[in-house]
């Protein structure tokens, strides 16, 4: 069972490792991210924001289960960035703050599908935004890395009272210390990388 971590949960500032093999309980986390991610009105979901410190995510732009692409990358690489727009984001990983983000407008990406197949796409526009935000995550990045002072100024309350939850949830033991975090993103890593 998957859940979604929040905001200053430590996986999301993971770079998730690289996957080597996809089986059927990639799968069916794979379709568990899908229904996690429309539950929650998302049009993107990164594997670390559930837990899984590995190289993949799904998405689909139209944000609605049976419209618009199911898309699965794995081992996502960006080849070829170009152009600039910028344009306001939010996470599921940080609910509610939003903020204008500088990306590329388009980016040619190198992934896996969950099939296996290679996958070779020329995007822009949201969807070009989307895989670039995902991408970040697989980095440890997230949005609010890259929003300007001004903006930063204007949510830091909200990043205060994230953190503040998250201690509290930490004291109440709803959530691992950081070596149990560790112990557990390293059972995946052996499992999958
Ligand atoms: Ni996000």
């Amino acid at each position: 069972m998957l859940h979604l971590i929040t905001y200053p949960h430590p996986t999301l500032r993971y770079p998730a490792k690289p996957i080597a093999r996809v089986d059927a309980q990639l799968r069916s986390m794979v379709d568990e991210m899908f229904h996690i991610m429309y539950e929650q009105r998302g049009v993107g979901l990164a594997a670390n924001q559930v837990n899984l410190p590995i190289r993949l995510f799904v998405a689909n732009p139209s944000g609605e289960k049976d419209t618009g692409p199911e898309l699965v990358f794995i081992n996502p690489v960006i080849k070829r960035a170009t152009g600039s727009s910028e344009a306001e984001e939010g996470c599921l990983s940080l609910p509610g703050v939003n903020a204008n983000v500088k990306r590329n407008k388009s980016v040619r990406v190198n992934a896996y599908g969950i099939d296996g197949r290679e996958i070779d796409l020329e995007i822009d526009g949201f969807l070009a935004r989307i895989v670039q935000h995902e991408l970040d995550h697989l980095d440890g990045v997230l949005f609010i890395d890259r929003i300007s002072e001004e903006n930063r100024k204007q949510i830091i309350d909200d990043l205060m009272g994230f953190e503040a939850t998250f201690d509290m949830k930490r004291k109440a033991g709803l959530i691992g210390s950081d070596q149990q975090l560790l112990d557990e993103r390293a059972e995946w890593e052996a499992k999958y990388c």
